[in-house]
């Protein structure tokens, strides 16, 4: 099963499993973590999916989309060299990513 370890900016961590397919933004919302909003349901249209992916993990992901890209700029918290947009990030078996929440959405 893949997993998730969000860190909120406050430092909570929470491990969380999802399917095969999952996106890190579905698995999130899924079990109520606060920290991802998610408002359109991962059809790029809201930016409240925003967070920082570790840095060894930047590699392993698919590669940002020109859409992705120009959202990240409107995000609540100001975008970083490792932003991506949670509902991009679809995750595959045996997957396990580390993602930093911010601390505003919206
Ligand atoms: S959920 Fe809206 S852009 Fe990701």
């Amino acid at each position: 099963m893949p997993k998730v370890t969000y860190t909120s900016a406050a430092g909570g961590v929470s491990v969380l499993e999802g399917s095969a397919g999952d996106s890190v933004m579905e698995i999130a919302v899924r079990n109520g973590l606060p920290g991802i909003v998610a408002d359109c349901g991962g059809s790029l249209a809201c930016s409240t999916c925003h967070v920082f992916v570790r840095e060894e993990d930047l590699e392993g992901l698919a590669s940002m989309g020109e859409l992705e890209d120009e959202m990240l700029d409107g995000t609540a918290e100001e975008r970083r060299p490792n932003s991506r947009l949670s509902c991009q990030l679809k995750l595959e078996e045996g997957d396990h990513l580390y993602v930093e929440t911010p601390e505003s959405q919206v």
